[in-house]
């Protein structure tokens, strides 16, 4: 793998403008407008991993969006690496506060990236981080460096809670065996600090509807004697924490993992300045479930959070009116140990038994999944955590995300095999945001540490 560094010198202008043309294809995949276009995606990944050297690449047609399939098994008697990633991407919106248009990939530079960043939607979240591993692949194949065999899997529905994988990973079990998973869907701490994902919280998202009155009211003629499902709704959502911001729903925390004394210690060493975040976000406090610092609450515990709310009069003006309906998009991030579909549970049971009987309630839950966490001690890990020392020169710290890739935890259970999560973005490439980015220089060390850990797991598994 020595001559990685002189490869990646020698194309670094081809990768970039590659993923220039990738990005500039909108696959949003949450938006059926943009069908065309996630189809689109998909075959330019079928061709770039054609491109890089893989035997065998399918377009796998699904009840939804299609998955990517490639390979290339060099030995049937060496270890096989699966790599994941997905071509969707979040919708753009708010559009009005990019400064360049999102499917327009431009190169800026910023205070922490000032080599530059592409600025586009999935650049980092994920087309740049997956497209990293196609082009360590494209190095591997065209030097000889290959060490050990590899899969690829791609699917396009990540960003709307990948249904469509957990239907074909059960049906493609054998196509799909593997030693280890890798995954560039993650974070790192920043680019002189490396670190790598131990764990992911789980999900439960759903969708409440809170009806008052069969129409909407003049607010004089019925304000006062009759239920405003806005204010009812958001006094609910209100009862949901307590003056500690720990959340009220019965049983909730009943499984919830505690950490150890030692465990919380050690998670403290990760370098971290509470000043420099309030300044990156504009804040004057940070906030949370009390007894726990800020690191621990994005990580170690379980939260809840209105991700959109409406109902009522929100145009140009005033109009007084009380409204029938009101509703809000409710996300709880969970540990390990919580199992999303109990919880998702425990939330309606709790939400229906809350409400005053002036309204009625509705609670429709969307997608959800489990939580995961790896052990540091097996050779997956430690291959990564080789393959990182190699090219930062730096020890890569553990440690725990608060993001969530649901379809990780089917994957141990369906596939029995641990995934490496080695993410190169950072917190403050705004990924779901406007003007999400991803550093060139994260790019290319992606692209130059992915074929050590090639290497260090083929070795370590002899
Ligand atoms: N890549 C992210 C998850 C992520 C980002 C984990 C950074 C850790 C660090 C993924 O695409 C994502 O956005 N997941 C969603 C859940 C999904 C079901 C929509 C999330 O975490 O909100
Ligand atoms: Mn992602
Ligand atoms: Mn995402």
């Amino acid at each position: 793998m020595e001559n990685v560094q002189k490869y990646i010198a020698q194309h670094k202008d081809r990768f970039i403008n590659e993923l220039i043309d990738l990005l500039k294809i909108p696959s949003i995949s949450a938006d059926p407008a943009y069908k065309k276009d996630v189809l689109n995606t998909a075959d330019f990944v079928k061709e770039s991993l054609e491109k890089a050297g893989c035997d065998t690449v399918e377009i796998c047609e699904t009840p939804g969006y299609p998955i990517i399939y490639a390979e290339k098994i060099i030995d049937p008697k060496l270890p096989t690496i699966l790599i994941y990633g997905h071509y969707d991407v979040q919708p753009a919106d708010p559009i009005e506060l990019w400064t360049s248009p999102p499917f327009e990939p431009v190169i800026k530079k910023t205070a922490i990236h000032p080599e530059g960043a592409i600025f586009a939607r999935g650049a980092c979240d994920d087309k740049g981080q997956m497209y990293m591993h196609v082009k360590a692949l494209e190095y591997m194949t065209n030097t000889g460096n290959l060490p050990c065999n590899v899969k690829f899997m791609i699917e396009g529905e990540e960003e709307v809670g990948s249904e469509s994988l957990a239907w074909f990973v059960p049906r493609n079990k054998e196509k799909l065996a593997n030693d280890v998973i890798l995954i560039s869907d993650t974070g790192m701490i920043a680019n002189d600090i490396p670190s790598i994902t131990t764990g992911l919280r789980g999900l439960s998202y759903v969708e409440v509807e809170v009806t008052g009155p069969n129409r909407d009211l003049h607010s004089g003629l019925y304000g006062g004697a009759v239920a405003n499902p806005i204010n009812i709704l958001t006094k609910m959502i209100a009862s949901l924490q307590d003056e500690n911001n720990h959340i009220t729903i019965p049983g909730f925390y009943d499984t919830v993992e505690e950490l150890s004394a030692e465990e919380r210690a050690e998670m403290a060493k990760a370098p971290f300045s509470l000043d420099a975040y309030k300044k990156a976000l504009d804040i004057e406090d940070v906030h949370g479930e009390k007894g726990y610092t800020t690191n621990e609450r994005n990580a170690i515990r379980p939260t809840l959070d209105v991700n959109g709310i409406w109902g009522g009069y929100t145009g140009e003006g005033a109009k007084t009116v009380i409204a029938s309906k009101a509703y809000a998009k409710i996300s709880m991030r969970l540990v390990p140990n919580q199992d999303w579909k109990e919880i998702t549970e425990l939330f309606k049971n709790h939400f229906e038994s809350i409400a005053p009987k002036s309204v009625k309630i509705k609670v429709t839950p969307h997608h959800g999944g489990q939580g995961y966490v790896t052990p540091i001690d097996n050779i997956g890990y430690k291959s990564a955590s080789k393959a990182y020392t190699k090219t930062f020169g730096k020890t890569p710290i553990p440690q725990r995300s608060g993001g969530s890739i649901p379809i990780v935890s089917l994957f141990e259970q369906e596939l029995n095999s641990k995934s490496i999560l080695m993410g190169f973005g950072l917190n403050s490439d705004a990924i779901h945001s406007p003007n999400e980015h991803f550093g060139v220089w994260n790019y290319l060390k992606g692209i130059e540490t992915i074929p050590y850990f090639y290497q260090y797991f083929t070795e370590l598994s002899k």
